[in-house]
This record gives structure tokens, sequence and C-alpha cells, in this order.
């Protein structure tokens, strides 16, 4: 649907990969809703991935960078207000991988040098992006940075390893720089604590599927998919959210505030022959 919601407005998205992912959907959307913006990746990404095809369909430049080289940052920030014709409206965050979950090392026995790399790329990089622009002085007032979470920042969930970690500091991130960047232009910086979806980087969680599976049944609304994702994504960078700063905004059908629903309930007790049951009286 078409509501113009972001005409007018300069944006740079980061992280989308392939059609799955969730920078993806944000890209088509704030294309139909009028934005203009430029994309980036890794450098490996933008070689070897489809991103041309989505830059192409949205009339947008691609800038790799590697989100946790300064100078790679620099470039994007710079060349996007070249491209686009002035400073930026918004930015999308959405980066994030973890080699100890890639080479399936557990939370009790991690590579520390891992644990460094996830950190850095998952969380510390919204710190450097957020500076480099704060630097460059490359938001205009009231523009609006969007960084992606889960709500393993909160709750052990079996499986999300170091990731957990880094979506706390990414959390923090938006409140820290939130405050400062706030007061200094007034841009404002929120996370999105999205439900578990289907996309590349939520295939490597362990136990992914019965993990969709669970908070589908817990969620009273369902799990909210990557188009959703994109939609609430797009109001925090319109001018309906202009006060909205240092949250984190769980987008996920109400899982966050659930106990136990009826349908997890009726799945549990699925697993329990009659003395089972008995044994919990
Ligand atoms: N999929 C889920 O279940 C889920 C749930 C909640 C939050 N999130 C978060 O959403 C965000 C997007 O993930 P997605 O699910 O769309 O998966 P995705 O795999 O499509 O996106 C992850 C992106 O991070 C990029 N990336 C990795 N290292 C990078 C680096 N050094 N520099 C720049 N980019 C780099 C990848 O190339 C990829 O485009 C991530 O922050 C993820 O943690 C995902």
């Amino acid at each position: 649907m078409g509501y113009n919601l972001l005409k007018g407005k300069r944006g740079i998205i980061f992280g989308a990969l392939n059609d799955m992912s969730i920078a993806w959907k944000v890209a088509e959307l704030a294309h139909q809703q009028g934005a203009t913006f430029t994309l980036s990746n890794t450098h490996v990404a933008c070689r070897m991935g489809s991103v041309t095809d989505l830059a192409e369909k949205t009339g947008s430049e691609v800038i790799p960078a590697d989100a946790t080289n300064i100078s790679d940052l620099e470039n994007v920030i710079n060349k996007s207000t070249e491209v686009l014709g002035g400073k930026i409206d918004f930015i999308l965050h959405s980066i994030g991988m973890s080699l100890n979950v890639r080479k399936k090392r557990p939370y009790h026995d991690l590579d520390y040098n891992y644990l460094n790399k996830t950190l850095d790329i998952s969380a510390i990089s919204f710190h450097k992006l957020i500076q480099t622009a704060f630097k460059a002085d490359a938001m205009n007032e009231w523009g609006s940075i969007v960084g992606l979470s889960y709500i393993a920042a909160q709750r052990s969930l079996y499986g999300y390893n170091d990731m957990a970690d880094a979506k706390s500091l990414l959390e923090s991130i938006a409140r820290s720089f939130g405050y400062i960047y706030g007061r200094e232009k007034k841009v404002r910086i929120n996370t999105v604590s999205q439900s578990p979806t289907v996309t590349t980087a939520g295939s490597g969680v362990k136990g992914i599927d019965g993990l969709i599976d669970f908070s589908e049944r817990m969620s009273p609304l369902g799990n909210a998919d990557a188009e959703d994702c994109a939609n609430y994504c797009l109001t925090l960078f319109s001018d309906l959210t202009r006060k909205v700063t240092m949250q984190n905004l769980y987008h996920d059908g109400g899982f966050s505030n659930m106990g136990m629903s009826l349908r997890a309930m009726k799945q549990y007790n699925k697993s329990f022959d009659s003395d089972d049951v008995n044994d919990l009286y």
C-alpha cells in the first residue's frame, strides 16, 4: 500500500543479502513509500549476492562496507549523502553474525576470538555506524536509526548462544547513543525486537524450527514475518513516531508478554504419557 509515508526521505539500508532478509523487505517497502536510499553489505555479499537485483528494482546504489570498519562506514555515509543529494533521514542496521553459532561452539565452550567478532559485527558496528554519522553530521533533525534485536537479550533461549550477549549490547547502545543523538541533533535511535524469522541468519540458530513453532503457539497474534517487521520499521522512519527514541520495541505478536498459551500447553501436554502427567501433581 502506498501512503507516501517516506516521500522525500533519504536513507541507508544495511544488511539485505537475499529476498528473505528483513533488510530486503524494508528496502522494497521503503521504495513503495517514496523513499530514496543506498544499500550496503559486505564486499563479499555485494559481489556474490543478489543485492544488485534489489538495487535495480529500487533504483538504489550499492556501496559495499564491512560494518566493523570505520573507513568503510565513512565511505558509505559520505557517498550516500552525495548520491542522494543531501543529509540522511533514516538508517537501518540489519546486521548479525556469530562464528560461534556457525562453528557450533556452545555457550559453555566459546571461542573468545569468535566472541569478539560476534560482538563487533552484531553490536559494536551499530555504535561505529552511529558515531560515524554523528561525527559527519550526516543525519537530518528528527532522523531515525533502527537496529534489529531479539528477545534473547532479556531472556535465556536455548541455542541463541553469544548472539544473546550481542543483542543486549545492541539495545544498550540504542539507549546510550539515543540520549546523546537526541539531545544534540534530535535524531532518534531504537531497536526492534523481532519474532524468530526464516532468513539466512535466522536459519543458523540451533533449533530454529522448534523456536519458530514455539513462539508461533505462544503469541496471540502469531509470529511477525519479515514483511511485518519491515512495515514496523517504516513507521519508525516516518514522521509519525518523532518522539519515540531509546526504546527496544517488541514486534513479536505478543510473545514477550506471554507465559503460557492454550496452544503451547496443548502441545506441551502431548509429550507426556498419562503416568507422566500424574507425576506432575
Ligand atoms: N531472523 C531472525 O530470526 C531474527 C530475529 C530477530 C532479529 N534478527 C536480526 O535481524 C537482522 C537481520 O538478519 P536477517 O534475519 O534478515 O538475516 P540475513 O542473513 O538476511 O541478514 C544478516 C546480514 O548481516 C550482514 N553482515 C554480516 N556481517 C557483516 C559485516 N561485517 N558487515 C556488514 N554486514 C554484515 C550479512 O551479509 C547479511 O546481509 C540481524 O541483526 C538479526 O540478528 C533476526
